[in-house]
């Protein structure tokens, strides 16, 4: 049956995300993959019991669980990001929250600054919302500062989308003084910030979080954060906060989207954190994906030495491979499925056309054990090498 003449011209256009189309083959036992960004089963708490929880049955508020709010206010403050449980709303993942936010920002006159590359869910919802997603050259230390001056005279955004922790997907951490210089060029042209930092749990290294937002004094910003990576991303618990104008207007989106998040989920959270488990948990984690992160950089120095570039990452899930001229990542991608690996090529982390969009994978770590890491990358660096001009 043809329905394209029932959709609007945005959802016509709007891309399937390849992750997720990929996500069934992460599913089959016989697949090794190093393609989604999911967290290790093994080091998920158990949920707590249901008699442990507040009720959970009834309909609640669309900011979220007041308990869990509070809460949140705690963890922000240990950030150095003061608020109010006022300004604080809950989510369904922070995936939601950008929705929630592009609804409240975008339209089809609006342009959207991303790192070069970025997360490519979040592009989706851009985009689905018919505003332009103009990439900014990014480096090690994060975006470009006189590239993001340029592009912000350029295109006039109406906001510019960051992930200075461990980003997802090229694992870099903003430094401190590229954070002051963001921050500071933020306020100077008046620019909203959507900082969005999932990762920042995960740190392996002695590196600075400071978040973006904490350094803004008078510019508008957003911050996302989420329980996904560190406890349950099947719960989809995340939040937004907001300098307090834009609280109202994403409260009355949210109620429009869903009336609230799930209460049960929101409890099972709040219930972990209140139980005072929530540093130990954090501390092995730590432990756990630092070892398999040390392993992915020994693997590849071992396997593929001077045939790949990267630099390993100091948190987060993700090492994002260079591959040699003349190299296709998606080549790549087919050749060493048939092999039994799955692994992501990084086209679609690249908002706009690119040269070298091709010429990336994206590698993740969490959710492998050392020794399949070390069999992935051998099988991998065969697969490369065959490719190879
Ligand atoms: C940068 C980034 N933002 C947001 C999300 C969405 O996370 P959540 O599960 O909280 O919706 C992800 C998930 O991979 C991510 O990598």
């Amino acid at each position: 049956m043809d329905i394209s003449h029932l959709l609007t011209p945005h959802s016509q256009q709007m891309e399937s995300s390849l992750v997720r189309e990929l996500l069934h083959y992460s599913q089959q036992s016989d697949i090794l993959s190093l393609a989604g960004g999911l967290p290790d089963e093994a080091v998920m708490p158990a949920y707590p019991a249901l008699n442990l929880l507040n009720d959970s049955r009834q309909y609640g508020a669309s900011e979220g669980e007041g308990s869990l709010r509070k809460s949140i206010v705690s963890i922000l403050a240990e950030r150095g990001l003061v608020s109010s449980a006022d300004n604080i709303l809950v989510t369904n993942g922070s995936q939601q929250g950008l929705d929630l936010i592009s609804r409240l920002i975008l339209d089809s006159d609006s342009t959207i600054l991303t790192e070069q590359p970025t997360y490519l869910a979040a592009c989706q919802v851009f985009k689905l919302q018919g505003a332009h997603v103009q990439d900014v050259v990014s480096d090690e230390q994060g975006m470009c500062i006189t590239a993001l001056r340029e592009a912000i005279d350029k295109y006039q955004p109406k906001a510019v989308y960051l992930i200075p922790n461990f980003q997802n997907p090229a694992g870099h951490c903003y430094s401190l003084e590229r954070r002051k210089q963001i921050a500071a060029l933020l306020d100077e042209k008046d620019i909203l910030l959507i900082e969005d930092d999932p990762y920042r749990d995960l740190c392996y290294e002695n590196v600075d979080l400071t978040p973006i937002t904490t350094l803004i004094k008078s510019a508008p910003w957003l911050y996302m954060g989420s329980f996904s990576k560190v406890l349950w991303p099947g719960l989809r618990v995340g939040y937004t906060v907001s300098c307090g104008a834009f609280t109202p207007h994403l409260t009355k989106i949210k109620q429009a989207a869903d009336l609230h998040t799930n209460r049960l989920g929101q409890n099972m959270i709040e219930y972990f954190l209140e139980s005072g488990q929530y540093p130990e948990h954090v501390k092995k984690l730590r432990v756990v994906y630092k070892e398999k992160c040390d392993r992915m950089t020994g693997a590849l120095n071992k396997y593929l030495n001077g045939v790949v570039e990267f630099t390993p990452p100091t948190g987060g899930m993700f090492f994002w491979v260079k591959l040699p001229e003349g190299v296709s990542s998606m080549l790549v991608l087919d050749e060493a499925l048939k092999e039994k690996i799955l692994v992501l090529p990084g086209v679609p982390f690249f908002p706009c056309k690119n040269p070298l969009e091709d010429s990336y994978l994206r590698l993740s770590f969490a959710r492998v054990s050392p020794a399949e890491i070390d069999r992935a990358i051998s099988i991998l660096s065969s697969v490369i090498r065959r490719l190879m001009p």
